[in-house]
């Protein structure tokens, strides 16, 4: 390749492409990040990569937390391996097809690994996370709850957004954020089966009405059990009402015995029905929502939970 084209190219990769690429060298010191994604990652060279992941190498399941840093241990390269990457700025998970390589470099000091980063949609990348089959599924309830009623429908797709960030802040892995989001968008799907003159009540619901309502909980969780693989998807949907002192709905769970993603979902539901306007009601503020979820943190929510996610409201 003759030397002016070497240099439109190391142009292009430099300053012009929305890829990121980015070589460390065995200390993990990063030798080159391209501008964009010094600017994206706010890295520099020199700084140590493994600082970005708060000095930890490995998750508590094992997993590395950085490929690259994996490729430069064990020698193993990535191909089209879809990865979230938390950004500094903006706290939100972005998301790339990474491929990374091993290269030897006697001029720049042995062995380096390299990795380059396409990013993608954020959907898709949720959807390569968990099983083919699992996600239609997924979509195929939220679409049904869309043709029953409009408000779960935005009520679903605003507390997907909210599970997926609380993920994030909770430093679940790759694969839970998706979960996370996925469980978000039908955790309500049992209220389906809900008359429609309560599901649109103008104004408060009877105490026998109230009964019915509650049932949603457990008819989701009865619709989905219908499915191979999803016991644990069907109970997370049956205890999202539990409080964690006890005094939910439907078994008055209690702490820790509710699931982990039925106690975020506690509190993702909340927030997203104080701040959603109803014909009955005015929204709330987020300030007046945050307020409220930490003033129930320990009786009705997972006081740890309630920490991240007030974190990441206030500081979004
Ligand atoms: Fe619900």
């Amino acid at each position: 390749m003759d030397i002016d084209l070497q240099q439109l190219i190391a142009e292009i990769i430099e300053n012009k492409s929305s890829h990121g690429v980015l070589v460390i060298s065995q200390n993990y010191h990063i030798r080159y990040v391209n501008n964009s994604f010094r600017d994206r990652l706010n890295l520099s060279v020199g700084d140590n990569l493994l600082d970005y992941y708060g000095g930890i190498i490995k998750d508590i399941n094992g997993r590395y937390t950085s490929l690259l840093i994996e490729t430069m241990d064990t020698g193993k390269e990535y191909r089209n391996e879809v990865w979230g990457l938390k950004c500094l700025y903006d706290g939100q998970l972005h998301w790339f097809t990474v491929n990374t390589y091993i290269n030897y470099n006697l001029v720049m000091g042995g062995r380096l690994a390299v990795a380059s980063y396409v990013q993608i949609d954020r959907l898709k990348a949720y959807e390569t996370k968990l099983q083919s089959q699992h996600v239609s599924i997924f979509q195929s309830f939220a679409k049904a709850i869309g043709m029953r009623d409009y408000y779960t429908m935005s009520h679903v797709i605003q507390v997907a957004q909210r599970m997926s960030e609380l993920a994030v802040e909770l430093d679940m892995s790759p694969e839970e954020v998706a979960m996370a989001y996925f469980v978000g968008l039908i955790h309500d799907v049992g209220k389906i089966g809900i008359p429609e003159k309560i599901l649109n009540k103008s104004d408060s619901l009877t105490a026998d009405e109230y009964e019915t309502m509650k049932n949603h909980a457990k008819m989701g969780a009865d619709i989905v059990r219908e499915m191979q693989d999803f016991d644990e998807i069907a109970d997370i949907i049956l205890y999202h009402h539990e409080r964690y002192d006890g005094t939910g709905y439907p078994a008055g769970l209690k702490g820790e015995e509710i699931p982990h993603y039925s106690r975020m979902l506690a509190i993702c539901d909340a927030y997203d029905a104080m701040t959603s306007f109803r014909c009955y009601r005015q929204p709330v503020s987020t300030e007046q929502a945050i307020a409220e979820i930490c003033k129930c943190a320990g009786s009705q929510f997972d006081p740890q939970m309630v920490t991240a996610f007030c974190n990441k409201i206030k500081y979004a």
